[in-house]
């Protein structure tokens, strides 16, 4: 699905929807993230430089590799996206980064790895798509205790999606997290309404670019999910 999905007509629509070039070329989300979301994603993990972050369906790897820049510290990306991993992989390596940085496809929702392993979560816009008990679950196993798990996701009363919940709080609370944030972001609808104004704006470029992937996008675009969009934070004791 990645194979082509970094196309100029993609970062244009970035560039023109957030009003910011450096999201845009140096980011590349696949997410409605802005650069101040980074920051503050960055500060709520409260890592010291050399402890281990992870970054849970990491798309093409840019938002990790701004916070390990940020912070200090050592990035742990997974993604089940062979292809969206060797492009996060490539873009360590162009940014410096690798000796900070390591990739791996992995699933969010098991992803395999030790228990207790990372001083520091995030993940942005991607847990929706994985079981809500589940990944919740998985993300206190990976955390030590005192770590800070920092997410956006999207949750709605009436979903499309069957993976979509109303509210992450009783889902955090029960894998033993203690939130200390659930924000409904500002101005989510107008970030949304921009990007995908931009997306359709573009839409026999992004045909011409990335040919079949474009379909899901501008589709999604057409119609968009009733998705509002919040900022988390929770805390494993
Ligand atoms: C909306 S994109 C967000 C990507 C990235 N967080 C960003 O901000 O650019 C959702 C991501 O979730 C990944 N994904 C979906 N289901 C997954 C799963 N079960 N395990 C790991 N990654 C998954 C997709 O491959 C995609 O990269």
């Amino acid at each position: 699905m990645f194979r082509v999905i970094d196309t100029p007509a993609y970062r244009d629509a970035i560039r023109e929807s957030s009003g910011d070039a450096r999201l845009a070329d140096e980011i590349v989300p696949l997410s409605f993230t802005t650069v101040p979301e980074l920051e503050r994603i960055a500060d709520e993990m409260r890592l010291k430089p050399s402890e281990r972050f992870i970054e849970l369906a990491c798309g093409l790897g840019g938002s990790g590799l701004w916070v390990a820049a940020k912070t200090g510290a050592f990035l742990t990306g997974i993604d089940f996206s062979a292809e969206a991993i060797r492009q996060a992989s490539a873009r360590a390596e162009a940014l410096g980064l690798h000796g900070r940085a390591q990739f791996a496809v992995a699933d969010m929702a098991q992803t395999g790895l030790p228990d207790s392993a990372f001083h520091g979560l995030m993940s942005i816009d991607a847990i929706p798509f994985v079981d809500a008990t589940t990944v919740t679950a998985e993300i206190a196993r990976l955390l030590r205790p005192g770590g800070n798990a920092v997410l956006t996701a999207f949750e709605a009363e009436a979903p499309r999606r069957p993976t979509v919940v109303p509210d992450y709080r009783p889902y955090f609370e029960d894998a033993g997290l203690i939130v200390r944030a659930h924000e409904e972001i500002a101005n989510w609808e107008a970030r949304h309404h921009s990007f995908y104004a931009a997306i359709l704006a573009r839409a026999d470029r992004l045909r011409a670019e990335m040919g079949e992937v474009a379909e899901v996008l501008l589709e999604e675009a057409a119609s968009p999910p009733p998705n509002r969009r919040v900022f988390i934070v929770a805390t494993k004791p």
